[in-house]
């Protein structure tokens, strides 16, 4: 479960603080799915940063499977966000230099504990995005939807708890887009994940099973 109550963030600048986010709240079980929509600047990135614990709140709480991430020292919360939370960002940022395998591997480096089969795993998921015959290929050898496909495999190989998308398909024609939207969707309620996902698009919007708009730093 994720819960978020009250959340605001104040960014300092030179004018005074600025109140990005004023008052957002809302909870998200897992296999739902939540798409956010709103105007540029509206604090969309903003929320899903705090979501994924790259930035504090100024105000309020978040709170994913019984944890406060925010209460956990420095060590713990990397710990806790390798673990827990996967990210698929509207540039792939995938390694050029490694396979598509390997990139989806690369989560699964810095944990001790990843399972013996984890590369079969990476293989599996590859081949459910539809990557299942461009495993040694590099990121410059893909397209741009198979680009996103394989960071959405990479999102998901540790199996975390909340899966959050910032524009995943903001760089994608329309087919290719509505293809990975379309997949995170299927499986994030196919591993009981927690999915939030911005967009601009209101198609992509319309096949979530909730979607609210950030409107003057609150979800509407
Ligand atoms: N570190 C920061 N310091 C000061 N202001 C910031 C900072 N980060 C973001 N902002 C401001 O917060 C507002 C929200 O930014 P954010 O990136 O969350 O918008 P967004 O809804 O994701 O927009 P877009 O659709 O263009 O990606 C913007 O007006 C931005 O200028
Ligand atoms: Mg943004």
């Amino acid at each position: 479960m994720l819960r978020v109550d009250g959340v605001g963030k104040d960014f300092p600048t030179r004018s005074g603080p600025l109140a990005v986010l004023r008052d957002v709240s809302f909870d998200l079980a897992p296999g739902n799915a939540l798409a956010v929509v709103g105007a540029s600047g509206s604090g969309k990135s903003t929320l899903l940063h705090l979501l994924g614990t790259l930035d504090y709140p100024t105000r309020g709480a978040i709170e994913l499977n019984g944890v406060d991430p925010f209460a956990l020292p420095e060590p713990q919360l990397a710990d806790f966000r390798n673990r827990q939370i996967g990210f698929v960002f509207q540039d792939h940022h995938l390694l050029p230099q490694c396979s598509v395998l390997e990139n989806v591997l690369i989560p699964t480096l810095a944990r001790k504990d990843a399972p013996a089969d984890i590369a079969n795993r990476a293989r599996q998921l590859l081949d459910r995005v539809g990557l299942g015959h461009r495993l040694d290929h590099r990121p410059a050898e893909l397209s741009g939807g198979e680009r996103q496909r394989a960071a959405v495999a990479r999102a998901l190989v540790l199996r975390p708890a909340l899966v959050l998308a910032d524009e995943p398909t903001g760089n994608l024609d329309r087919t290719s887009a509505s293809a990975v939207g379309e997949l995170l969707l299927e499986l994030a309620r196919e591993h009981e994940t927690m999915l939030v996902t911005v967009t601009h698009s209101a198609e992509l919007a319309g096949r979530f099973p909730a979607s609210k708009t950030m409107d003057d730093g609150r979800l509407v």
